[in-house]
C-alpha cells in the first residue's frame, strides 16, 4: 500500500459504474503523452476503469479487455491521437513488446497509453507516468490509489483531484 502524499490521491470505488464514472473524468484530462498503468489483481477493475477513461477520452470504438491481444488501439473524432490499451498478463518474452513496437508507442507525443499489468515489463514506461493501483475489498468495493511520478502527470492528478473533491 502506498503511503498517502501530495502525490497520491486514494478513491473508494462502490460499483463498476462508479469505477467507470471516475475513470471518464479522469479521461478528459489525457493527452499525447500520458501514461496510465493500471496494477491490481484479476478482477480489481482495471479494464472496467479504462472503459471509463476511452469514454471520457471520446474514443469512438469501446474498450474490451485486450487480454489476447495485448494491444489495442482507439482513436476519437476531434484530432489524431490514438489511445493504446495494453495489456501485459500475458506478454511471455520482452521480444513480443519488441514485436509490437510498444517502446516506441508508449510516451509518444501522438498517443494516450493505458497499461494493464505494467509490472510486468517495468522497462516499457518512462519514469513521468500516473500509476494507478486498484485492489479488491469485497464484492462492489475497489480501492483506487492514484500515485502520480513526474511534473505532467502530477499536474493531470492535481486537475483530477481538484474536480474528484473539490480541493
Ligand atoms: N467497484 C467496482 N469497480 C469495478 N469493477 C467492479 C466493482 N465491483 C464489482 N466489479 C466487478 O469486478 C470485475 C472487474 O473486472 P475487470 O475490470 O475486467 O478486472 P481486471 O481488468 O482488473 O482483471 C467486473 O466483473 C466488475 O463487474
Ligand atoms: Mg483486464
Amino acid at each position: 500500500m502506498p503511503i498517502l502524499t501530495k502525490d497520491t490521491l486514494e478513491f473508494i470505488s462502490r460499483s463498476p459504474d462508479q469505477t467507470l464514472r471516475v475513470g471518464a473524468r479522469l479521461g478528459r484530462y489525457l493527452g499525447g503523452g500520458d501514461i496510465m498503468a493500471l496494477e491490481g489483481d484479476l478482477g480489481s477493475g482495471k479494464t472496467v476503469f479504462a472503459q471509463g477513461v476511452g469514454m471520457g477520452w471520446g474514443s469512438t470504438t469501446r474498450l474490451v479487455s485486450p487480454t489476447y491481444v495485448l494491444m489495442r488501439r482507439h482513436r476519437r473524432h476531434q484530432d489524431a491521437l490514438e489511445l493504446y490499451h495494453i495489456d501485459l498478463y500475458r506478454l511471455t518474452t520482452a521480444a513480443e513488446v519488441e514485436m509490437l513496437g510498444l517502446d516506441e508507442i508508449v510516451g509518444s507525443p501522438g498517443a494516450v497509453s493505458l497499461v494493464e499489468w505494467p509490472e510486468r515489463h517495468m522497462g516499457l514506461l518512462s519514469d513521468d507516468r500516473l500509476w494507478i493501483h486498484l485492489r479488491i475489498l469485497d464484492e462492489y468495493r475497489r480501492s483506487l490509489v492514484f500515485q502520480a511520478q513526474g511534473e505532467r502527470h502530477q499536474m493531470i492528478l492535481n486537475s483530477f483531484r481538484q474536480e474528484l473533491t473539490g480541493q
